[in-house]
């Protein structure tokens, strides 16, 4: 096929537009520690390896989150239950100019690390591995010290807006 001469802007429009039709999990990435407290949703989450267990998140350059994440060294993906529209909307900073703490009236349940886990959702509690700068987000790899399997069917973010899974039949 030959290659077409697109500018820079033509191949992020094109990137953007074929990424509206793929589909993730919503999850919010928490961390405490010496750097303090902080939260952010998050869609690019991906296992990574099961021996051991890691997984990797990709955090924006400028995500506060992301700088308290490197200084903690520890963070938690938090996948969220279908029901948890509400809760994406808030670590995505959508109520920032009203609320000034993501985490007030948010439900947190016990686990041996320092990160905040969710109540109800599916939590990978890690602490930091490595990081690798990749474009305008940092690879944040985290090695998984703690599993929590929540047992609902994850909330998903696809083409803009939030959407529950449903079985294909057949
Ligand atoms: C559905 C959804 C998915 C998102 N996924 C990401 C993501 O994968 N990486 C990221 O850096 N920001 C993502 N964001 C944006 C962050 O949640 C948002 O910029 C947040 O305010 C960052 O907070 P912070 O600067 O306190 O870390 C997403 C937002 C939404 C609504």
């Amino acid at each position: 096929m030959q290659a077409t001469s697109k500018t820079d802007e033509d191949l992020r429009e094109d990137f953007l537009a074929g990424m509206r039709y793929v589909a993730n999990s919503v999850t919010v990435v928490t961390t405490d520690g010496s750097a303090g407290i902080s939260g952010a949703t998050v869609s690019a989450f991906s296992s990574v390896s099961a021996d051991p267990p890691m997984v990797l998140v990709c955090l924006n350059a400028d995500s506060s989150t992301l700088t308290m994440v490197k200084e903690n060294k520890d963070f938690c993906v938090n996948v969220l239950p279908e029901g948890a529209k509400h809760i994406a909307e808030r670590f995505a900073g959508f109520h920032d100019n009203e609320l000034s703490d993501r985490f007030e009236g948010i439900d947190l349940t016990t686990s041996n690390g320092p990160s905040p886990v969710i109540s109800g959702a599916t939590a990978f509690i890690c602490e930091l591995a490595e990081t690798l700068v990749s474009g305008s987000h940092v690879i944040c790899i985290g090695r998984v010290l703690e599993t929590h399997a929540g047992n609902f069917t994850p909330l998903i973010y696809m083409d803009r807006k939030f959407k529950r899974i449903s079985d294909v039949e057949g």
